[in-house]
């Protein structure tokens, strides 16, 4: 009888009601038409550090402090339009002025009659997993080159001590592979950093206008000489040269490098003087250039003395590990630009993905999702945005069963699972020691133990 009795109280006076909001983690509140706060949750007071007391009454522009707030306030939107928002992401200050990230919903808020009279927020603080993608992009980032895969950490170690030790390079690679990422971060982890990197790309021009550009000439040399102009190798003088796609490179012009990888010297177009440059060679190709040499199409002391150290960087589809952190970098810098709000991909999409074999690598993969970001309107990538040509079947690679069934996951979701995978894996199933690395509370851990459906032992 007495706790029937409770429970109608409870209800009547719809504390009831506060007891449910209070118990979730989400912010929630409400606004009355004119924009003052009429009702604040615990979860909002977690988040913004402001009171109950200290909300209610005030204008939400006044706590949130939000870098939407004076120009596009979404809950005026929705009160004004009737139109929810869904996980639109803002910045607001919590009451030590700190920035908070969080993620909102809105929806309006209806009398008995139907007529609007104000608005509700709900908001959740995304302050753990922008720092979790932070760790992400630091632990699996070198040079703004991302890679988690064994062959791209294995060229991450070995990057620094090549780039220190001015030897040539021949990079090797498919097409948008990158190489050109590569053979910057060795010019910017060499000591040769701040003199100049300059590049060239042998296949872009004929053989005499090659030999110009790298060489310089001497006015008079031919009609349009009217003047000195000096090459390519001098401008990088101190600094690196870049000979992008020097499998395409004439015997001819072939010869006047061999010269200057041996004695540093070469004369311009035109003239009998011989100029001497300290330059460090770094060249790249997407040909085989030892097929090439065997054909006599490359010449072999040119080959020899450019293979001094050489970097394979493997095609994606033999390291699909990295396909999720490439599409979050993607899809990231692309909502940037086109001020979207683009934050997951399906997993029947994801899995077209790591189906696919690339083979433009990883510029084909971000040209899929700009394509893919121009046709979603809402905030989820699915098959029907990706170039219909993706569809065609293939056969399923073994990295699809490692991809979670069921439920969406974001691309986020994956790689914040695969990072408490792994910090579980190094502490042996010991979750208090995963959660303290990660800086997460053991609860939350196991939250996401949970919703990632994570084996323990
Ligand atoms: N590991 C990576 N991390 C981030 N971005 C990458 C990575 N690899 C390639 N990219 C991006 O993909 C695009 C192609 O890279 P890059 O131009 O270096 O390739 P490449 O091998 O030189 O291609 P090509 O043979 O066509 O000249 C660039 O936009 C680059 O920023
Ligand atoms: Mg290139």
């Amino acid at each position: 009888m007495t706790s029937k009795q409770n429970y109608s109280t409870i209800q009547d006076d719809s504390s009831w009601t506060n007891l449910i909001l209070d118990s979730i983690a989400d912010g929630v509140f409400t606004v009355d038409h004119e924009g003052r706060i009429t009702s604040f949750n615990r979860g909002a007071e977690k988040i913004t550090g402001f009171s109950k007391n200290e909300a209610i009454g005030q204008y939400c522009h006044e706590i949130f402090r939000a870098n939407t707030c004076f120009e596009a306030c979404p809950l005026k939107h929705t009160a004004e339009t009737t139109e929810a928002i869904i996980n639109l992401e803002v910045n607001i200050l919590n009451r030590d002025n700190k920035e908070i990230p969080i993620s909102i919903s809105t929806a309006v808020v209806k009398d008995h009659e139907g007529k609007v009279v104000g608005a509700v927020e709900t908001f959740r603080d995304l302050s753990l997993i922008k720092e979790l993608h932070k760790e992400i992009h630091r632990q699996y980032s070198f040079q703004d080159i991302l890679g988690r895969s064994k062959p791209m950490l294995k060229l991450f170690q070995i990057l620094p001590d090549i780039a220190q030790s001015n030897a040539t390079v021949l990079i090797e690679g498919e097409s948008g592979t990158g190489k050109e990422l590569f053979a910057t971060a060795l010019h910017n982890l060499s000591s040769r950093r701040g003199r100049p990197f300059i590049k060239v790309n042998c296949a872009a021009l004929p053989e005499t206008l090659l030999e110009s550009e790298l060489f310089g000439y001497k006015k008079g040399a031919f009609t349009d000489a009217k003047q000195d102009k000096p090459g390519r190798f001098r401008q990088a003088h101190g600094g690196t040269i870049f000979l992008d796609e020097i499998g395409d490179m004439s015997k001819g012009t072939q010869v006047k490098l061999l010269r200057v990888l041996e004695q540093k010297e070469y004369e311009p177009l035109g003239s009998n003087k011989t100029e001497r440059v300290d330059v460090r060679i770094i060249a790249a190709t997407n040909r085989d250039l030892m097929e090439m040499m065997h054909r006599r199409e490359f010449r072999e002391d040119l080959f020899f003395r450019i293979n001094v150290i050489r970097l394979s960087i493997p095609p994606l589809r033999e390291r699909r590990e990295d396909i999720p952190l490439l599409l979050d970098h993607f899809l990231e810098r692309i909502n940037l630009k086109q001020s979207k709000q683009i934050k997951k991909v399906s997993s029947s999409a994801l899995k077209t993905l790591f189906d696919y074999d690339f083979p433009g690598n990883v510029r084909e993969l971000e040209n899929i999702i700009e394509h893919a970001t121009i046709l979603t309107k809402g905030i989820e990538i699915q098959s029907r945005h990706l170039p219909s040509y993706l569809a065609r079947r293939h056969e399923p690679s073994p990295a699809t069963a490692t991809l979670p069934e069921g439920e969406d996951m974001s691309v986020l979701d994956n790689v914040e699972r695969d990072l408490i995978v792994r910090a579980l894996e190094r502490h042996r199933g010991r979750t208090a020691a995963a959660a303290k690395e990660l800086g997460v509370h053991r609860s939350t851990l196991w939250r996401k133990i949970k919703r990632y459906g994570i084996a323990t032992r």
